[in-house]
């Protein structure tokens, strides 16, 4: 049984804690929160201990592995307080906002043998896991190209954009990591353009809210990544991998299957799942079950500080490209 503390009672928390408190051979312990009574009321719900402490949750004798998911600008502390206990962590994504803190929490990561998987939930949902064994496979011969369409449902609220560090290192590098995971080569170059075209005023905070970017591998492998932070339709989640022999589209999820035919509309489906904690859900139950199938087995973690700190250095040099208007090496 791997006993666990989950840092962070916020929107991603609750969903951790819940996936722990239904994983086979995981038990939730506590969770912590300092704010209100968030931590007590996710322990009611879920029926373990709270506490306002991470430092304190993390350091129990009867805690293995934690859970961080609390904001960005506390992880570096909590994992490393983690690691430095021996206890395995589960960190959302992303490291840090700086590359140099996160490559430096990376090598202390590595110089303490510690045990750190990076929360990449989109690895771990069914369809990606069918495209990527599909590529495994052969059935698309060498890859050739790989498109993400990724847009959110709708803007979020000013404060978030303010500390956010920006939709490279916010939101895309969510589809970063696809396409390394995809394309199977690291890009070494790329090249991002970004307007303003859903909210003008974030520009204050030197952030836009749409964007495009192409990346490139050292064999010439490509990659375009459309992103957007409102799409009037819903939570648009689209992959396609084109290869030497064949290709594999991936299409947005809906709740069911029904089409409808009425005087207004024909053959029109039900809206998509309307954002990440619905269209991820399965996905973020199979990582946390890979997390703890790695710690139960003492197996390889499926990713890596490594792969954060990656998925980082290609979001610095997309934000490089926009403001040189050129294509920039990795
Ligand atoms: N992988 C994904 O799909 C995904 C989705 C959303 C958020 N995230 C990441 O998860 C992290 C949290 O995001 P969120 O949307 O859940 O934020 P949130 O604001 O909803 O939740 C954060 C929670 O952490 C708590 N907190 C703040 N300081 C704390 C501390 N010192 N100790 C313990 N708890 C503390 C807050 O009170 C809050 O309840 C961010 O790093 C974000 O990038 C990842």
């Amino acid at each position: 049984m791997i006993r666990v503390a989950v840092l962070g009672a916020g929107r991603i928390g609750k969903i951790h804690a819940a996936n722990v408190k239904n994983c086979p051979g995981a038990k939730l312990v506590v969770v912590a929160d300092p704010f209100g009574t968030n931590a007590k009321d996710l322990a009611d719900k879920l029926g373990c201990e709270h506490t306002t402490d991470a430092s304190q949750a993390l350091a129990r004798a009867d805690v293995d592995a934690v859970v961080i998911g609390t904001p960005t600008d506390t992880h570096v502390t909590f994992l490393l307080e983690a690691v430095k206990l021996g206890k395995a962590v589960l960190c959302e994504k992303p490291i840090d906002l700086d590359m140099e803190k996160s490559l430096w929490a990376a090598n202390e990561v590595k110089r303490l043998n510690g045990k750190v998987m990076l929360a990449f939930n989109r690895r771990f949902d069914p369809t990606s896991q069918a495209m990527r064994k599909a590529i495994d496979a052969g059935e698309v011969g060498a890859v050739r190209q790989v498109i993400i369409s990724s847009r959110d449902p709708g803007m979020p609220p000013r404060d978030y954009v303010a500390h956010s560090g920006g939709i490279f290192r916010d939101m895309v590098i969510h589809d970063l990591d696809m396409a390394r995971w995809l394309l199977g080569e690291e890009p070494t170059e790329v090249f991002a353009m970004a307007s303003n075209l859903v909210d003008p005023t974030i520009e204050e905070f030197n952030d836009h809210d749409t964007v495009m970017l192409q990346l490139r591998t050292a064999s010439g492998k490509q990659c375009h990544i459309n992103c957007c932070r409102e799409a009037v339709f819903g939570y648009d989640q689209r992959m396609e991998v084109f290869g030497s022999t064949g290709m594999l589209l991936q299409d947005n999820l809906r709740p069911s299957t029904i089409r409808r035919w009425t005087k207004d509309a024909t053959d029109a489906r039900e809206p998509l799942l309307n954002f990440f904690l619905e269209r991820y859900q399965e996905a973020y139950a199979n990582e946390l079950q890979a997390f703890i199938r790695a710690l139960q087995l003492n197996a390889p973690l499926p990713t890596t500080v490594d792969d954060g700190v990656q998925a980082l250095r290609l979001a610095e040099a997309a934000l490089r490209s926009v403001a040189s208007g050129r294509f920039e090496k990795v």
